[in-house]
């Protein structure tokens, strides 16, 4: 970076962290002496520094993009160029919710197109050699936050699905063949994504860029969902019908809880060399939720739980709602509230007795209250996951099988007599 503008670059920055900082602070302590509408006012960063958000194509992406703009903050999305071509097709162009504008269009919004990974020479992607791409770097340079709600759509393949019912070898965990080939697969998108994200963080971080004249990529908000029971229904269905994607979005989350972003194995120094990660685990999205079946006096609310919050039971949760959350969230750690927090959290909707006690705090006040994760969660669940998923289609193919030979059979003998 210039020098000249090196100094001047580092002024403001810092500043608006400072006044982004002092204004959480003043809206929670306001907030907390009950001025609740001066405290939503104030909490609202002045700051210019923008969200980098990835996946804003998306159903949730494109609520977490309204959110975000709702609350002041501009946004750095990264999409792919084969989306902003479909994008510019539609007449609509994905209306952002609020102002109606198309993502594309949208003043607040800065597109960046491009792909998450670098795509390998040899076609082949591994653990060791996957590197982010400049577009993602170039997203992520001049944000301190950024929020993670893209997630893989590919469908397995029938003969996919065909060669693990008919597959004689004991070895559950062998990859498929397009696992470390296809660019869309749920291991590269949902798992690998998180390994380059890291290589991006540790390159926009590290000592020789970082000459305190660029800002520091601080906070990774991702979105997951539940998926330590590896046996659980929606478990094996989704990595049946979706190529693993339950398991290699675990397999991102453990990304983040390792060294790859100066966690606690890392041996780095916390407050030099990590960056702090908010894991969304929320309950099934959906886009509505019916208020009718609340008896008088009770009310629903996303209700949060760290350390993974396997005891919160899932429930339906609305879109606007998770990028509610999300946008919460990055407002706070870019106003420097949590920061380098590091948090795994499933979100559900609870319902209380009552207006009073219904949840005892609002929104901000339980983020505010979550704490870094304190348990260990198990590094792998790749032969958990496969293996139960493989082990019901079996079953499955074996129940079909059975229930078709029992049936022609009655047809003939109903035919021949
Ligand atoms: N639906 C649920 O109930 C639920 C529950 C828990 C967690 N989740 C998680 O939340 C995520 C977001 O949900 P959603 O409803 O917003 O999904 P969605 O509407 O299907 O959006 C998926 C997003 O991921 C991006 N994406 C897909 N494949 C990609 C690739 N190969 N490279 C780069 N970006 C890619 C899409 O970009 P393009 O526009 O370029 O395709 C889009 O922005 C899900 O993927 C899932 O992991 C969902």
């Amino acid at each position: 970076m210039n020098k000249n503008r090196s100094l001047p670059l580092f002024l403001s920055t810092a500043t608006a962290y400072a006044f982004g900082f002092l204004l959480w602070m003043t809206a929670t302590t306001i907030k907390e002496c009950g001025g609740t509408v001066l405290a939503l006012a104030l909490a609202t960063p002045p700051t210019t520094i923008p969200v980098a958000v990835l996946g804003a194509t998306g159903r949730l992406g494109k609520e977490t993009v309204g959110a975000l703009l709702e609350r002041g903050i501009p946004v750095r999305a990264l999409v792919r160029p084969s989306s902003v071509e479909k994008l510019k097709q539609q007449q609509n162009q994905n209306e952002l919710p609020g102002d109606g504008i198309g993502i594309l269009d949208h003043p607040q919004v800065e597109i960046i197109e491009g792909e998450l990974l670098d795509t390998p020479a040899s076609g082949t992607y591994s653990d060791d050699t996957v590197l982010p791409s400049e577009e993602l770097v170039e997203c992520l340079t001049g944000c301190s936050v950024c929020i993670a709600c893209y997630g893989a759509t590919r469908k397995t393949k029938p003969s996919e699905l065909l060669s693990w019912v008919l597959s004689t070898k004991s070895n559950d965990d062998e990859p498929d063949p397009s696992e470390d080939t296809d660019p869309i697969h749920p291991k590269q998108i949902n798992y690998r994504s998180m390994l380059a994200l890291g290589k991006a963080c540790e390159r926009i971080n590290s000592s020789n860029n970082n000459n305190k004249d660029t800002t520091r990529i601080e906070h990774i908000v991702r979105i997951t969902g539940k998926g330590e029971d590896p046996t659980g229904i929606f478990s094996v269905l989704l990595n049946g019908l979706g190529s693993f994607c339950k398991l290699w979005n675990y397999q991102g989350e453990t990304v983040l809880r390792s060294k790859a972003f100066g966690g606690p194995n890392s041996g780095t120094n916390e407050n030099e060399g990590s960056v702090g990660y908010t894991i969304v685990r929320p309950g099934v999205m959906v886009e509505d939720l019916k208020e009718d079946d609340l008896k008088p006096g009770q009310r629903r609310y996303l209700e949060l739980k760290g350390n993974g919050g396997n005891d919160l039971p899932v429930t339906p949760v609305t879109r606007p709602q998770i990028a509610g959350l999300l946008a919460e969230l990055a407002v706070g750690e870019a106003a420097g509230a949590g920061r380098r927090r590091r948090v795994t959290l499933a979100a559900m909707n609870v319902v209380a007795e009552d207006e009073a006690g219904a949840s005892g705090s609002d929104l901000r006040d339980r983020i505010r209250g979550l704490a870094s994760d304190s348990r260990s969660f198990p590094d792998s669940l790749v032969h958990e996951h496969k293996s139960a998923t493989k082990r019901f289609f079996r079953r499955l193919a074996a129940a079909v099988a059975a229930v078709v030979v029992a049936a022609v059979s009655l047809l003939g003998k109903v035919v021949l007599g």
